[in-house]
């Protein structure tokens, strides 16, 4: 097939997007499909005499050229990286031809432009198959809030939360007591995520949260091991334990390697509790309306699994829970890259039929 990698964008998560999508159009090439990797906002210039097509190739990239680094981006620099500083908008110029050459577009995307669904509308506008979720799955897990509406609507355990738009909550206001978790309703990574032990902590807890979306999500703090449950093709796969040695699963956790976090899989649990897991991870998809594949997060307090989260685009670095978990079933990376594609190919297939 012919497949575009679509990476990088405007995220502050960008340089770890590049990283993921080299590895993953590797993989796809590997496997012998013939892959572009495109650079969301800084496209690709084509001169006159360009075949579109010629930018396919079935040769492992030059990960060198993607100039990658564990630099956290602020927007001044990222905007830097074009000749407009980003005045035309997010998609750089040519991204749009070059996917509409491709049979589907991976989305290797990271943080809120690939999450919240609005690269999935462009896409669908202009007649362009994508991997993961649509437009509204995407923009229903991106917000929490709307997640575990969702979540409660359908009986699927969630912590019990209240949402705010000011910080000027007092702990009279909580139906629960502390310690309690305070964390932006739309963002990811961790970033903006208190967890706040005493009412006097909470108000600067929701101003930070606050600085990152309108709305932050006050939430019960649920003591427990975490896990996280992969879905692929319409199936969990086994779940992953997420066990943090010191502190808690923050930025540093997720994108640092070392040894703090350990992430095995399958984890050290009974069968009863992981097919639970499996289970509402299932219903938490489906009721988001999300497709292809996807990441359900839980945490377990006394053999109760809460949902706390569901991801419509789970990153892919070596780091990741959805690579780890398809190992404990077999299925090695490029054959997780492939499978995501196969998969969201006969959905567009059922789709035309
Ligand atoms: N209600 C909660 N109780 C205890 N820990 C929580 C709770 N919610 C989140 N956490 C911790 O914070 C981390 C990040 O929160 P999460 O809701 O997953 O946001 P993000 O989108 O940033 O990953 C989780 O992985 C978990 O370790
Ligand atoms: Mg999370």
């Amino acid at each position: 097939m012919k497949i575009v990698v679509l990476a990088g964008g405007r995220s502050t998560e960008r340089n770890v997007s590049l990283s993921s999508g080299t590895k993953i159009s590797n993989a796809l090439r590997s496997k012998g499909h013939r892959v572009a990797l495109v650079d969301l906002f800084l496209g690709q210039e084509l001169a006159g005499d360009t075949d579109v097509d010629d930018l396919f190739t079935t040769e492992p990239g030059d990960d060198s050229k993607l100039n990658i680094s564990d630099e956290i981006l602020n927007d001044d620099k990222i905007n830097a990286l074009r000749p407009d500083h980003g005045a035309k908008g997010l998609f750089g110029p040519n991204v749009l031809t070059i996917c509409q050459a491709a049979d589907i577009v991976y989305l290797g995307l990271h943080g809120e432009d690939g999450e919240n669904g609005k690269v999935q509308a462009v896409l669908d506008l202009f007649n362009i198959h994508y991997t993961g979720s649509d437009t509204l799955a995407s923009g229903l897990a991106m917000n929490k809030k709307y997640s575990k509406e969702i979540f409660i609507q359908n009986h699927i355990p969630t912590a019990a939360y209240i949402a705010t738009k000011t910080s000027q909550v007092t702990a009279e206001q909580i139906p629960f007591g502390f310690p309690v978790v305070v964390k932006p309703a739309s963002g990811g990574s961790s970033v903006g995520t208190h967890i706040v032990p005493t009412a006097d902590q909470l108000q600067a807890a929701l101003a930070d949260a606050l600085s990152f979306d309108e709305e932050a999500l006050i939430e019960e703090y649920i003591k427990g091991r975490e896990f996280s449950i992969a879905l692929l093709d319409g199936a969990a796969l086994p779940a992953v334990e997420i066990v943090v040695k010191k502190g808690w699963y923050d930025f540093e956790h997720k994108f640092q390697a070392n040894d703090d976090t350990q992430l095995i899989s399958p984890p050290d649990i009974d069968d009863q509790l992981h097919q639970e897991m499996q289970a509402l991870a299932l219903q938490a998809f489906n009721a988001l309306g999300m497709q292809n594949y996807g990441r359900v997060d839980f945490l377990v307090r006394e053999g109760q699994p809460y949902a706390i989260e569901a991801n419509s685009l789970p990153g892919m670095t070596p780091l990741s829970l959805i690579p780890q978990e398809a190992r404990a079933a077999g299925i090695e990376y490029a054959d997780l890259c492939e499978r995501i594609i196969e998969s969201k190919v006969r959905f567009y297939q059922k789709q035309q039929a």
